[in-house]
């Protein structure tokens, strides 16, 4: 039996549901597609469910504000790619009438939608033979055929593409590629996969050399960039506090945040003049009191970076029209480790 037929019998034996498989609507698909870039389907799945509620169509999704798009992507991450699925969903409705295009190059053309996306939009919704490779596939193919290249070299998409072209001929393109990564997902998994009890234990050259575990090979490990990030959550006797939306470049753009001061160095504390240049530049000429609320920093990993974080409470003695009312925050998006924060220090 071939490869491909030996993979969809299995997909059809084991593939879960979920309710971006239940039809072909490629808004469905992109979305799913998406968020399952930044996170697994289990945890995905909710994320979908409300976007999908809020914005039934591509163009519902692309006359929401950015704020109701960065609020049902909390939490997932890389806000870049919340803000390019806007972008995208306000070309679709301008340029394509609200009706996604089925040309793969007009696809990769829109904002957030590489490769990977166009493949996968192609294939299960058109039935066009765009092999995709993920992070599953790599794994898969390197394993079964005994692929050696470092996965995050230059060239390796090129050849893994290829190979995964060539496995695709004669198949339905939407469910190969759809059962190749479900593969991935659910058998072929990154550690102590059941070779035991596996299709391609036979064809497996990975198992039969005993190269599972160091398969696929990354060359490069990853930098990772320490940060200490220090928040000042400002609160004064009305209830109120102080948000601010963060701007340019770099994590978390354009959602909000208590002011901020990052150090270079790990710092165990600000003098008055640090504090008061701070208030200064919110126009705040309160008294204060500032206590550390964190006896030891909030460690926040993200891929790149290692976040460093402590929550500074300064209360303030006047009135000094701090504009958010404390129990409106959880109107404003903010990255997850804020939005913990919030819940234990302003709801409990
Ligand atoms: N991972 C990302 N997209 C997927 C899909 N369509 N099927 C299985 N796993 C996936």
């Amino acid at each position: 039996m071939s490869f491909h037929n030996k993979l969809i019998n299995w997909y059809n034996e084991n593939r879960r549901s979920f309710p971006w498989r239940e039809n072909k609507e490629p808004y469905n698909v992109w979305l799913s597609e998406i968020i399952l870039q930044q996170t697994r389907a289990a945890q995905g799945l909710p994320y979908y469910e409300r976007f999908i509620s809020a914005f039934p169509t591509v163009s519902e999704l692309a006359k929401a504000s950015e704020d109701q798009v960065m609020h049902l992507w909390q939490g997932l991450g890389y806000y870049s790619r919340a803000r390019n699925l806007h972008a995208t969903a306000k070309e679709i409705a301008d340029s394509y009438d609200g009706k996604f295009p089925n040309d793969f190059n007009k696809i990769k053309r829109l904002m957030g939608i590489g490769d990977y996306t166009a493949s996968a939009i192609t294939s299960i919704c058109f039935n066009q033979d765009h092999a995709v490779v993920d992070g599953n596939v790599y794994r898969v193919l390197s394993r079964i055929f005994g692929m050696d290249q470092p996965i995050d070299a230059s060239g390796a998409h090129k050849i893994y593409k290829e190979k995964a072209q060539q496995l695709m001929k004669g198949a339905p393109p939407g469910d190969f590629n759809q059962a190749l990564m479900e593969f991935g997902a659910l058998q072929c998994v990154p550690k102590s996969p059941n070779c035991s009890d596996c299709i391609f234990q036979n064809k497996c050259l990975a198992f039969q050399q005993g190269k599972v575990s160091s398969l696929p090979i990354k060359s490069k490990k990853i930098k990772v960039q320490k940060r200490y990030l220090h928040y000042f959550v400002l609160t004064d006797d009305s209830k109120n506090t102080l948000l601010e939306k963060r701007k340019g470049k770099g994590i978390w753009q354009n959602l909000y945040q208590f002011p901020l001061i990052e150090t270079f160095e790990k710092q165990k504390n600000f003098t008055s003049q640090e504090l008061e240049s701070l208030l200064n530049k919110y126009h705040i000429e309160a008294d204060y009191v500032m206590e550390k609320w964190n006896e030891l920093p909030v460690i926040h990993k993200l891929s790149h970076q290692l976040l460093e974080i402590n929550f500074w409470i300064v209360k303030l003695k006047e009135n000094a029209n701090l504009d958010i009312q404390c129990r409106k925050m959880k109107n404003y998006p903010m990255p997850r480790v804020l939005q913990n924060f919030r819940d234990n220090f302003f709801i409990s």
